[in-house]
């Protein structure tokens, strides 16, 4: 039987891009949140997306998870364009999504966070499948939970994110958002989710990472995309870019700088004073 050859896995994040949205616009009556905004993610790259406060992050991350329609635009999913209307829709995909406040129950164990809504079985809870899988789960992630019974309460911030993301990935995503994962974190706390952030994109997987944070963004990102009063203000890969630059584009000081250096370069052309 002939098999088709194994396609290497697309690790350049240039190219065979798993998500790509083009032209999308989100409005809330007269608020403009996202206007025309273009992003790409491929396998195997992480993609931070950085901005001020009301740039449009959550609402970009609503869209991909099937909270808001866009107003316009297209989203591409694995070649085809799609539409989410539902987050049932982006779970289909294969878009997870783990929100900023993580959404797990204190008082339910780690098992229980996992598989809440989703357990196992086809009448009851198969607790020893539920059980393996969550142990099997938290090792590819190289994850640091010392026991998979005990309550979340009794987690660290960054084991709790260890939990959220695990959670996400049962569902076999081939994309992973993660909104602002280390905002709540000490240290080595950061750093412990930061390797998780590492270990899905080894596995594969692509990422986008909300933050707010540039040395996280400059620590795992391959690219970074900065939104600004809902618009695309540069993408740039993290090897390429100063936190310098990223703030200028950020907060709009390039606006300005570049601004003006090419209208005094467009003035010299024309042989205007400058
Ligand atoms: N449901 C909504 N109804 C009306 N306006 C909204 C709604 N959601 C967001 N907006 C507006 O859209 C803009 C973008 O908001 P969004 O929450 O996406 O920003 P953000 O980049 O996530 O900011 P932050 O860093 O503060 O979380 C803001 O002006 C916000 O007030
Ligand atoms: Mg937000």
């Amino acid at each position: 039987m002939a098999t088709a050859p194994v396609m290497e896995q697309d690790r350049t994040g240039g190219t065979g891009h798993v998500l790509s949205l083009r032209g999308i616009t989100k409005t809330f009556g007269a608020v403009a949140a996202l206007t025309d905004v273009d992003l790409d993610v491929a396998r195997g790259e992480v993609v931070a997306i950085v901005g001020d406060n009301g740039a449009g992050k959550s609402t970009l991350v609503k869209v991909l998870s099937g909270v808001h329609a866009p107003t316009s635009g297209t989203i591409t999913f694995e070649g085809s364009e799609v539409t989410i209307s539902t987050p049932a829709d982006a779970q289909r995909l294969g878009i997870a999504t783990v929100f900023q406040d993580l959404a797990l129950c204190e008082n339910l164990n780690v098992v229980e966070n996992l598989f809440l809504g989703q357990e196992i079985g086809p009448a009851r809870l198969d607790e020893v499948a539920m059980e393996v899988k969550s142990w099997e789960l938290l090792r590819e992630l190289s994850a640091k939970i010392p026991t998979v019974r005990i309550p979340v309460a009794s987690l660290s911030g960054g084991q709790r994110q260890t939990v959220a993301i695990a959670r996400s990935l049962l569902g076999d995503p081939k994309i992973v958002m993660l909104d602002e994962p280390t905002a709540a974190l000490g240290v080595a706390q950061t750093a412990e989710v930061l390797n998780l952030i590492e270990r899905l994109r080894e596995r594969g997987f692509g990422v986008i990472m909300i933050s707010h944070n540039m040395a996280d963004v400059q620590a795992v990102a391959d690219r970074v995309a900065v939104l600004r009063l809902g618009r695309n203000n540069g993408v740039f890969r993290v090897s390429d870019v100063s936190s310098e630059e990223l703030v200028a584009a950020i907060t709009g000081a390039s606006d300005n700088v570049v601004t003006q250096r090419s209208a005094r370069r467009g003035a010299i052309a024309k042989g205007e004073p400058a």
